[in-house]
């Protein structure tokens, strides 16, 4: 009885896909994790961060938003998502993965239709498993056409919801901004979850709106996560505030949770406006990173994530332990996380050029490329 899942985890264990969490040495190059801008090394930010919570009397967040967990530590850092996104209101949310439930379970109500990238976040997936399955449609990843012609056969009597994510995690691709008008035409909610365009792409770095140069208005939904550029964990939302009024009402990992950390909040705060004064220097720095995969393996990726396919799952766990033995830790990525498995690489702009250089010739050497 006690062994209950031993089968299960076999089975993963023989087709090497059996997960495990490991402490990796600090030393390692990272071209792995989410830090795209290596703001979560940054100790000036870590002290003045510390600084500016010891002058509260609080420095945790204690309750819920709704009962007396709202801190000025949250409300400022609102404030300065809304100016500078452009968007009316917003709220501070625990993290990325409750952001999508609160999202996806609250905002589609009865007789309203959903339509879904196939390849969105599994925690946004999972939120559509609350909803009845006709209100829910998956179209074709970063097909326009495909929506629209879905669109038009389920829903053109329903209310429309539309959820994108502005750069893809796995694949690094972006979603074409003709959504955007899709969304439009059909006066859909539009949601663009932004954890991985948020800091990474656009103009000023806010991502996939900033990016394209599209006009927020009172259909646009953005999430954005704070564990990955912003150097931090927590997440977002920006929207009209009749929406952002009613997730306060109807959004359950929104009520019935504890409020977003003030330490992570406000370390998110900080590394959002260290991204503003350097944006230039970081556009530069991804540019030239960019440039030297395109040079060495051919590849271009409008992100900072680059998917290297290999297909076979050994292969990439074997890739990965010999880039580990070189000291640089890069993503292996399997099922069911991704279809076929790939190496994922992450351009971390603290990481040298010549860092990038070395391991994408080593990639380059153990795949065969
Ligand atoms: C596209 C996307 N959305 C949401 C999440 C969840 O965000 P968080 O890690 O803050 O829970 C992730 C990954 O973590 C993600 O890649």
């Amino acid at each position: 009885m006690y062994n209950y899942y031993e089968k299960e985890l076999q089975a993963l264990y023989k087709t090497q896909r059996l997960r495990s969490r490991d402490i990796i040495d600090e030393d390692m190059v990272d071209f792995a994790s989410n830090d795209y801008l290596g703001l979560a090394e940054d100790k000036k930010a870590l002290k003045k961060t510390y600084k500016k919570l010891k002058r509260y009397k609080t420095h945790s967040p204690k309750a819920s938003l709704l009962v007396n967990g709202y801190h000025p530590i949250h409300k400022k850092f609102e404030q300065k998502l809304c100016k500078l996104n452009n968007f009316e209101g917003g709220i501070v949310i625990g993290s990325g993965f409750l952001a999508n439930i609160a999202l996806i379970e609250s905002l589609v109500r009865k007789k309203d239709l959903l339509f879904i990238d196939e390849n969105y976040h599994a925690s946004g997936v999972l939120a559509t498993k609350l909803l009845p399955k006709e209100q829910v449609v998956f179209f074709k990843h970063n097909d326009p056409d495909d929506l629209f012609y879905k669109i038009s056969t389920f829903g053109t009597d329903a209310r429309i919801l539309i959820a994108i994510e502005g750069i893809y995690s796995m694949d690094g691709d972006i979603a074409p901004k003709e959504i955007y008008h899709i969304a439009n035409r059909f006066h859909a909610l539009l949601i663009v979850d932004e954890a991985h365009s948020s800091g990474v792409i656009g103009e000023n770095l806010l991502g996939w709106f900033d990016h394209f140069h599209l006009p927020i208005a009172k259909n646009h939904i953005k999430m954005g996560t704070l564990g990955k550029a912003y150097g931090s964990y927590g997440a977002y939302i920006l929207a009209s505030n009749h929406i952002i009024q009613f997730l306060e009402n109807r959004a359950k990992s929104i009520i019935y949770t504890t409020a977003p950390s003030l330490f992570d909040i406000a370390l998110a705060h900080e590394n959002l406006k260290t991204i503003q004064k350097r944006k230039k220097k970081i556009k530069q720095k991804i540019d030239t990173m960019d440039q030297i995969v395109y040079e060495q393996l051919g590849v271009s990726s409008p992100s900072l994530i680059v998917p290297i396919t290999i297909n076979n799952n050994e292969k990439v766990m074997k890739i990965k332990q010999q880039l580990l033995e070189d000291g640089f830790i890069v993503g292996a990525i399997r099922q069911p996380t991704v279809k076929k498995a790939i190496l994922r690489l992450i351009l971390r702009t603290n990481n040298t050029n010549e860092q990038l250089q070395t391991i994408c010739q080593k990639i380059k050497e153990y795949v065969h490329l």
